[in-house]
């Protein structure tokens, strides 16, 4: 009898053996398991109790949170973990590309939610992070995947692109975890609308801009560093390094409590961090998170790059002038 509120290793499910752990989230734990008599795998993510999810809600800006937009700001809530999965379920069944995560049977039954998945024989792009730097073709790669994907008829965005939800198999991306936007069922009963399950550190103006994400990720991919999280680089704010147009942007997002974009008053210039970044890739950088130096010498806003496709292409670009590895490790 399987169970959710204990680790499911050494379990029996259906004619699967589960013999090891592949991740867990706030809300969900991810399992493999193993064919009893075909030996084929696969992965099996698992809905967390209540209780344990009402313990671990977390506050950092790098895990997943369940965030709702209130009348004068934000606030963490605590959503139906089982429903959680069973809604990302149905997003996966809706897409059929490859590049996404292919999804099997969901089971929901009372005080057990769990859905089936392929398992990706490989590693997420954090645990490639951090054994070796990435290489511009690889980000390119991903850049072109999260293209066709945007794209998709069915799912218009991902929500939550970050390096532990891109899986970098021998041969190419796989894509897993999609957020959510919108009404949010809570454990207590009620609902909300404008709510977010997401990551703040790449989605903070709490909006489905996967654009974004890429772009705050690429930061952390080239320079080792996350332009939106506190936690990232200490340095004292000095306003008069910032134009006008990014001042008042984070200042109409402070005016209605919103205030996880604040910490790009301090993003540093890339050169800055690496002297060895060259003007191409500065310009790139600034770019994918929709800034640039402005003609005062100031960090501004810019209507940044319009498409995956276009990300794609830069970093080509780069690669061509012979770019081929980032310094970040
Ligand atoms: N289908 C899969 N194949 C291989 N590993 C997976 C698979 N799904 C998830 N994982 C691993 O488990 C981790 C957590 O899975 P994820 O679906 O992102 O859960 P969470 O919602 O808890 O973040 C991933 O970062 C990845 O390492
Ligand atoms: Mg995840």
């Amino acid at each position: 009898m399987v169970s959710q509120d204990l680790s499911w290793v050494g379990l029996e499910v259906g004619d699967y053996k589960i013999d090891q752990k592949l991740g867990e989230g706030i809300f969900s734990s991810v399992y493999r398991g193993v064919h009893l008599k075909t030996a084929q795998q696969k992965a099996f993510k698992v809905a967390k109790p209540q209780d344990l999810v009402s313990k671990r809600q977390a506050k950092d800006c790098l895990s997943t949170r369940a965030i709702a937009q209130i009348t004068g700001g934000t606030m963490d809530v605590l959503p139906d973990a089982a429903k959680l999965l069973r809604t990302q379920h149905a997003q996966l069944s809706m897409v059929s590309q490859s590049g996404w995560i292919k999804v099997d049977r969901l089971v929901d039954q009372p005080g057990l939610t769990y859905y089936e998945m392929e398992l990706v024989e490989g590693e997420t792009l954090r645990q490639l992070m951090i054994r070796q730097s990435i290489t511009v073709d690889k980000t390119i790669e991903i850049a072109r995947s999260l293209d066709k994907l945007s794209k998709s008829e069915s799912l218009r965005y991902h929500g939550d692109i970050k390096p532990e939800n891109i899986l970098v198999t021998k041969s190419g991306i796989t894509i897993i975890d999609p957020g959510y936007f919108g009404r949010l069922d809570l454990v207590n009963g009620s609902n909300l609308p404008n709510c977010a399950i997401t990551t703040v550190a790449y989605y903070p103006a709490l909006e489905p801009d996967d654009l974004l994400a890429f772009g705050l990720m690429l930061w952390e991919v080239v320079l080792g560093i996350q332009p939106t999280a506190k936690t990232s680089f200490s340095q004292e704010s000095d306003l008069s390094r910032i134009g006008g147009n990014l001042l008042e942007m984070v200042r109409l997002q402070e005016m209605v409590g919103k205030y996880f974009l604040s910490n790009i008053l301090n993003v540093p210039l890339p050169s800055s961090v690496h002297p060895g970044i060259g003007a191409d890739l500065e310009n790139l950088l600034l770019k994918s998170i929709r800034l640039k130096v402005n003609m005062s010498g100031q960090i501004d806003l810019d209507p940044g790059f319009r498409s995956f496709g276009a990300i794609a292409g830069a970093l080509a670009a780069l690669r061509l002038k012979g770019t081929e590895q980032f310094l970040a490790k």
